[in-house]
């Protein structure tokens, strides 16, 4: 038995149809509300009820599980929640871990998502229990939260100058993910993945210009007009914190590595921005 966590989610949903494709049986999907439930059902699949935020949901659902992907929603509470997944898997004998890190995970970074991966990561693989971990990039799948002000404004604000980063699509992250947990020779690993080019914004929103056949550009602002903004939308403190550390990781260069690991380990084509930004055009458009 497989359990998928996070499994209504941008990359949950993927792997979700990505075991489906391969054909994998005995999946079952820890879900807060079995009612959004319906289309693991309709693939398959089992939906147990089950919460992070209640341990004692974790261990019921891990029954039988000889395999797990562990995918948590982006909070402060990361580490919290991977533990007590780590712990309650442990416990109920699951035997393989695919843990949804991210690129740069670093237990010592400053506080943000790139440490509290790195904390849970090495949670992980002090348990026990066999690991592979997955460190994607920036997701191309980030920038459908910001369709809406690209189609009203046509502009792409963002604190990071020129830099560039290989963003990467939510889907090509489920295909690796899919495969590590119905294949042998995982564990142990750790695979970066990115999407097949590093872009600036000025590439991205050219990209979209050309899928949606309007004029979109990329307006270079300051860290302080991403604070003021960001809050200004109602963003909690702990989050603009958390995201301006990952604006200065990609401000530095640090997001622009590529790698082969979807093509390898995914078995598939790392999806261009171009493809996505022909897939989503609609939502860029406003429509
Ligand atoms: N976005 C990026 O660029 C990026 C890059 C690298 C790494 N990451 C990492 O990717 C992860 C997020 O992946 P995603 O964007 O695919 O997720 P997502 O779309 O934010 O979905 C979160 C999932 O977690 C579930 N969830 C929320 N709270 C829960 C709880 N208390 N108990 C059980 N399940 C709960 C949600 O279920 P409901 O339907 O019930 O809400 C949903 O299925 C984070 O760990 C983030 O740090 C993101």
């Amino acid at each position: 038995m497989i359990l998928i966590t996070g499994a209504t989610g941008t990359t949950g949903r993927e792997v979700v149809a990505e075991l489906r494709r391969l054909g994998a049986r005995d999946v079952r999907a820890l879900v807060r509300d079995p009612a959004r439930a319906d289309f693991i059902r309709e693939a398959g699949f089992e939906a147990v009820a089950g919460d992070f935020e209640k341990p004692e949901t974790l261990g019921p659902a891990l029954e039988g599980v000889e395999r797990a992907l562990l995918l948590t929603p982006p909070t402060p509470d990361t580490v919290t929640h991977q533990r007590e997944f780590i712990l309650a898997a442990a416990a109920a004998g699951v035997r393989h871990v695919v843990k949804l890190s991210a690129v740069g995970a670093d237990a010592d970074a400053p506080e943000g998502f790139g440490k509290w991966h790195g904390q849970s990561e090495n949670l992980l693989k002090s348990s026990g229990l066999k690991w592979t971990i997955l460190r994607p990039n920036f997701f191309m799948q980030n920038l459908l939260g910001q369709a809406g002000q690209i189609a009203s404004t046509g502009s792409i604000f963002q604190p990071v100058g020129d830099a560039r980063a290989s963003f990467i699509d939510a889907r090509d992250i489920a295909a690796v993910a899919a495969r590590t947990l119905t294949e042998d020779g995982h564990e142990g690993q750790t695979y970066v993945l990115t999407g097949p080019e590093a872009l600036s914004y000025h590439e991205v929103a050219a990209k979209l210009s050309e899928a949606t056949g309007r004029s979109i550009n990329y307006v270079p602002i300051s860290p302080e007009q991403f604070r003021a903004g960001a809050l200004g939308a109602g963003l909690p403190e702990w989050l603009v914190s958390a995201l301006e550390r990952l604006n200065e990781i990609f401000a530095a260069g640090h997001a622009a590595g590529v790698t082969d690991a979807v093509r390898r380990v995914g078995q598939t084509e790392p999806t261009p921005f171009d493809q996505f930004a022909r897939d989503h055009a609609a939502a860029f458009k406003g429509e």
